[in-house]
């Protein structure tokens, strides 16, 4: 795939391109806690956006993507969104303009085998492909972390969805076969070995991605700070989910709105999970850890109401299975992946039941990926970049 892109790119703009490969993230644990300030457990994986790119000494951004089959040109001192798929790469050159740095105007080709819609983040992949590469292009040596902070903005600012910081960072920061566990409150992280060999993490795509996602996932953070506002009346010193007990928030059960008060019990729950989840892992507990993911599941579609028929649906097919350590819905929700600890030499029986019982009730064939987990955005073929 990264020759195809390259050749796209000479046959398009005639010139030798630099190749960025930008991965996909899963998250073990810790959902809809990030932008609650809260803990998450993501890491990047081996599904990729690959950019090519090159300056182009003019003071026009030429992009091409392959999955539209369609060039859109922009001027570098652009500073509206427009519409579509462009975003990601306009809002990413804006605010890399608006911090100072000295952006010129580039070509690029865009491509990826990082599924749309899905859950994997490929926004996010495509945001830190064009902030490092530009980075890279133009010697302006930004940290991972700035950069993760310019493609959230992006993200709020020119695409419309208030995200948290989780996906940006773990497409940046990634690195293999670690996880990343990232408190979001002061953006401090540590590394800890995902080292199950007898596992894999398994992603079961549901195939559907309902409309609603980026309007509801607005809403529930909404909800969130108006649960913090209330419990903010009588505790001043709470800025956020984060600083909040299960206790402080059941002595608001009777004044808070039911709605916003099961979204605030699962994030404050789902905070504790983490923390637990995080201890059976030290202690190469999976089973145990697997037991935090169901439960999270139950709390991501019951309480904070994210899920849909179709994830419920898997995830429920993976109980009963013994090959199974754990299985939950994944990402922001309404559709995409669920993600799953498989016995690494069952994956195969593991498969033909999922896609068989799917099949079955919705007429539509689950993509299932064995994903690995990798290193955050680098040069292809690099090895020996510095990790900055
Ligand atoms: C999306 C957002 C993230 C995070 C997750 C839910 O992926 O981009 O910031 O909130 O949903 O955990």
């Amino acid at each position: 795939m990264i020759n195809q892109v390259k050749e796209k790119f000479t046959s398009l703009f005639h010139k030798e391109p630099i190749i960025i490969l930008s991965p996909g993230r899963v998250n073990l644990i810790g959902e809809h806690t990030d932008y609650n300030d809260g803990f998450v457990l993501p890491a990047a994986i081996d599904k990729h956006v690959i950019v090519a790119l090159a300056a182009n000494g003019t003071d026009q951004c030429n992009i091409y993507a392959s999955a539209f089959d369609e060039l859109i040109s922009f001027p570098v001192e652009n500073e509206r969104p427009a519409r579509g798929w462009i975003n990601y790469i306009m809002g990413v050159v804006f605010y890399l303009k608006q911090k100072g740095h000295p952006v010129k105007g580039f070509d690029a080709v865009l491509d990826s085998n990082l599924p749309v819609g899905a859950g994997l983040s490929s926004s996010a992949a495509v945001e830190g492909a064009a902030g490092y590469g530009l980075s890279r292009l133009f010697n302006l040596h930004i940290e991972r972390k700035e950069l993760a902070k310019i493609g959230q903005m992006s993200e709020h600012n020119f695409v419309g969805v208030m995200c948290g910081i989780m996906d940006q960072f773990a497409n940046l920061l990634g690195k293999k076969d670690q996880l990343i566990r990232l408190d979001c409150r002061d953006l401090s992280y540590t590394y800890s070995p995902f080292h199950f060999p007898e596992y894999k993490i398994v992603l079961c795509n549901s195939m559907v991605h309902h409309s609603l996602a980026s309007s509801e996932y607005n809403v529930r953070r909404q909800q969130c700070e108006e649960g913090v506002a209330l419990i903010k009346k009588q505790f001043p010193e709470v800025k956020n989910l984060r600083d909040v007990t299960e206790e402080v928030l059941n002595r608001f059960k009777d004044s808070m709105d039911e709605k916003i008060y099961r979204r605030c019990h699962y994030v404050i729950n789902e905070n504790d999970r983490l923390l637990k989840g995080c201890v059976y892992l030290e202690n190469n507990d999976l089973n145990g850890f697997g037991k935090m993911m169901y439960k999270t599941h139950d709390g991501l579609s019951k309480d904070y109401e994210v899920s849909c028929d179709e994830l419920d649906f898997l995830v429920s097919l993976t109980k009963d299975r013994e090959e199974v350590a754990g299985s939950r819905m994944m990402g922001g929700g309404f559709g995409g992946c669920t993600i799953n600890i498989v016995k690494s030499d069952q994956l195969d029986s593991f498969s033909y039941f999922i896609k068989k019982k799917y099949e079955e009730r919705y007429s539509k064939t689950p993509e299932i990926y064995v994903t690995s987990i990798e290193d955050g955005v680098k040069v292809a073929n690099h090895e020996s970049m510095s990790f900055r």
